[in-house]
């Protein structure tokens, strides 16, 4: 019997079950496969019970479940582990000790779902022969070659929700309300969710913007009778000239953490008179049930994934493209990260509407 294998990396995103579902579902039903689940990532080849069977019990009763039944881990580099040796912090590379281990469990495919680091991963493994497939996840919506990555459409639906709630406040009390969003470098979540939520300014990576041009915006609309303004700020969202703002430094092992630009664009807007209040939405933009459309996604998605890793074809990524769930390679899909086309419709619209990006 064939043997693949299944791990989730990197931050998780709503409908990872439902892929892992999908996974061994098709893998069972279609194929006769055997499959196995990788626990926290890539660090599960080298822990005791960190390799487990994946059969169709295990999966019974996943599909509407956020997190991961398998657990993430998002310092899961095996090419940059921290360790301590004679007393001291090191950072060492243990990417042939897994490579052994997925060799010492004979396995005919390696199933990856995760983002741009987890992917990136995947395919210097697959450089080394492990014979992998990936799938796109992440609520950023930043990988390259897909149109769309599972989780996105849930973050938007919770931060839509969160628009709504903030609006009837923010109207009751004449307030500006700031919401800062994530998505790293991208600002697709600020963007979607703005306009889908009401946003008057919307602040995203793509597009610096100048603090006096977000004060106008509120003004304008105070001066018109609007009393009140629902800001959308993307954490990687920064002014002409500026730089990003971290809540936390990177090193070889942890990506930095974005944070704070959502405060100190809604200090500036209130030492101008207009009271103010920041809402930093964070992990719940990740967690619980995921869409319906995130959940039809993330199945064909997995189902795409069996069927590449069944025809032999490694080192490829599944994706969507015209509508169509097709592969592409893992090079293709990480050469260019995926970014708000500033030229492109959803900015136009927003800009038709009368939304500022603070750019004027
Ligand atoms: O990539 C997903 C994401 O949620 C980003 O939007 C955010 O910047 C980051 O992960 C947060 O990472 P962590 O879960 O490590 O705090």
């Amino acid at each position: 019997m064939k043997r693949m294998a299944v791990l989730t990396g990197g931050g998780d995103a709503p409908g990872l079950n439902a892929v892992i579902r999908a996974v061994v579902k098709t893998a069972v039903h279609q194929y006769g496969w055997e499959v196995l689940g990788i626990r926290d990532g890539y660090d599960g080849f080298l822990q005791s019970g960190g390799v487990i069977p994946l059969d169709l019990a295990a999966v019974r009763g996943i599909l509407p479940r956020g997190g991961t039944i398998l657990g993430t881990a998002n310092r899961g580099n095996p090419f940059a582990r921290k360790a301590m040796k004679d007393g001291q912090e090191v950072v060492l590379d243990v990417s042939d000790e897994i490579i052994a281990a997925i060799q010492a469990l004979h396995l005919d495919a390696l199933v990856v779902i995760g983002g741009d680091g987890t992917l990136r991963i995947a395919m210097e493994m697959g450089a080394k022969g492990v014979p992998v497939v990936g799938v796109p996840k992440t609520i950023d919506n930043d990988i390259g070659g897909t149109e769309v990555t599972f989780g996105f459409d849930t973050a938007l639906m919770i931060a839509t929700e969160a628009f709504d709630r903030l609006h009837t406040t923010a109207e009751a009390h004449h307030r500006v309300m700031v919401l800062e969003l994530m998505g790293r470098d991208a600002g697709f979540i600020a963007l979607h969710s703005g306009v889908s939520g009401g946003a008057d300014v919307i602040l995203i990576p793509e597009i610096p913007f100048r603090f006096e041009s977000v004060l106008a915006k509120v003004r304008e609309r105070a001066e018109g009778g609007s009393h009140f303004s629902l800001l959308a700020v993307s954490e990687g969202a920064r002014p002409v000239g500026g730089q990003e703002l971290f809540a936390r430094s990177g090193d070889a092992v942890y990506v930095p953490r974005l944070g704070g630009i959502g405060q100190e664009v809604g200090s500036y807007i209130d030492r101008q008179g207009f009271e103010t209040r920041v809402t930093v939405l964070g992990h719940v933009q990740r967690g619980g049930s995921p869409t319906a459309f995130d959940r039809w996604l993330a199945t064909r998605y997995g189902a795409a994934a069996v069927r590449t890793a069944t025809a032999g074809a490694f080192g490829r990524m599944v994706a969507l493209r015209d509508g169509k769930v097709i592969d592409i390679s893992l090079e293709e899909a990480l050469a260019v990260p995926k970014r708000v086309d500033v030229h492109g419709d959803a900015v136009l619209t927003a800009r038709a509407i009368g939304i500022s990006f603070g750019d004027d």
